[in-house]
Order: structure tokens, then C-alpha cells, then sequence
């Protein structure tokens, strides 16, 4: 594989099509053996989580459901800084097995503050589950439940990753290179 360009930046190969795919296959396989009888709710955080959702949810072999949600922030009061809001959050989780599906986790600002909205509709269980996680960039506690790689802290695309909007399309997810 070679370096590639997006934007002025260039980006060299990191993981490739078929080490993410076994990744994901045994992602699903241990979910399939943890929420067997379940059903679990799976919530995609778009966009980044699509390519990622799509594949695991095919290997996905228990009655499962699965939606999409997008998050925005914007500025709340003083006192609440920064407010995160989901749209497309259109099912009770009330007494539901709920799994996310993330694809970084980078500062773990997102996860953080969201999560706490979704505990308060009381499902029966709350895991995360992320393709990726860059524990040194990571300041704001997130535990991750099941995870796909750990990686360095530096920007990556790909496999459903942009970069300013480009790179979502690229099979295998490439690094920056600095
Ligand atoms: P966090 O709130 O800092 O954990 O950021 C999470 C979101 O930032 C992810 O869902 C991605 O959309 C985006 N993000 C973080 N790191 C990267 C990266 O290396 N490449 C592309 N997007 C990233």
C-alpha cells in the first residue's frame, strides 16, 4: 500500500482491509455470545460509526436492532459549558440492552458527556463498543467494552474516518504522516 493524499495532508497505511475485518468479525462473534437471548440495541454514532456499524452488524447473528443517531454540540449556559444532543434518538431505552457503536475514541469528550443522557432512560445495560481508541489522547474517562485496536495518539482516515470531509471511502485506515 502506498502513502496516499487527502487534502494537503498525506496519510501512509496503518491497518489494512483484512486485519480490520477479522477485527470486526471477532468483535461481533464475542457480542453474539454476550447478548444471545438479549436482544440488544445497537446506536451507531454517525458519521464516522457507518462503515464500521455496517460491517459488524452483518456478522451480528442474534436478533439485534439497530439505529443511527448523530450528535451535536452546541454551547449551553455558563454552567453547562459545552451540551450534547442526539437527533435521531427515537427509541425508549428503557430496560433495553444498549450497545454504541463508536468509531474513535479520541479525548473521550463525546462518549463522556453523552453517556450520562442515556443512562438516565435506564436501560438494563450501557457497553461501548469502538473500533479505536487512542488511550494516550484519552482525558476524559471513557471504558470502552469492546475494542477493535488501540493506536498511537495521530490523526488516522479511512474506513469511515474523514478528514475534513474527505477519506471516508478508503478500504483501510491510513496514519498522518508527520
Ligand atoms: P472525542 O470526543 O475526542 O473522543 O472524539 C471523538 C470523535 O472525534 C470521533 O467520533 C471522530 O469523529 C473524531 N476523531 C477523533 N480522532 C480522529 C481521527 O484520528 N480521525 C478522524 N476522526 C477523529
Amino acid at each position: 500500500m502506498q502513502a496516499i493524499q487527502v487534502h494537503d495532508k498525506f496519510f501512509e497505511p496503518y491497518l489494512n482491509e483484512s486485519s480490520i475485518a477479522e477485527k470486526v468479525r471477532s468483535i461481533a462473534d464475542q457480542l453474539n455470545r454476550d447478548y444471545d437471548g438479549k436482544k440488544p440495541l445497537f446506536i451507531a454514532i454517525l458519521n464516522g460509526s457507518f462503515i464500521f456499524a455496517a460491517d459488524l452488524f452483518k456478522s451480528i447473528a442474534i436478533e439485534a436492532e439497530i439505529c443511527f443517531i448523530k450528535l451535536a454540540s452546541y454551547k449551553g449556559t455558563k454552567s453547562s459549558g459545552q451540551v450534547i444532543t442526539a437527533i435521531g434518538l427515537d427509541r425508549d431505552l428503557y430496560g433495553r440492552h444498549v450497545v454504541i457503536l463508536e468509531d474513535i475514541v479520541d479525548t473521550g469528550k463525546t462518549l463522556n458527556e453523552f453517556l450520562p443522557q442515556l443512562y438516565h432512560q435506564q436501560p438494563a445495560s450501557l457497553k461501548i463498543v469502538a473500533l479505536l481508541h487512542k488511550p494516550e489522547a484519552t482525558i476524559y474517562p471513557v471504558e470502552v467494552d469492546y475494542l477493535g485496536f488501540s493506536i498511537p495518539n495521530k490523526f488516522v482516515v479511512g474506513y469511515g474516518l474523514d478528514y475534513n470531509g474527505l477519506g471516508r471511502n478508503i478500504g483501510a485506515i491510513y496514519k498522518l504522516v508527520e
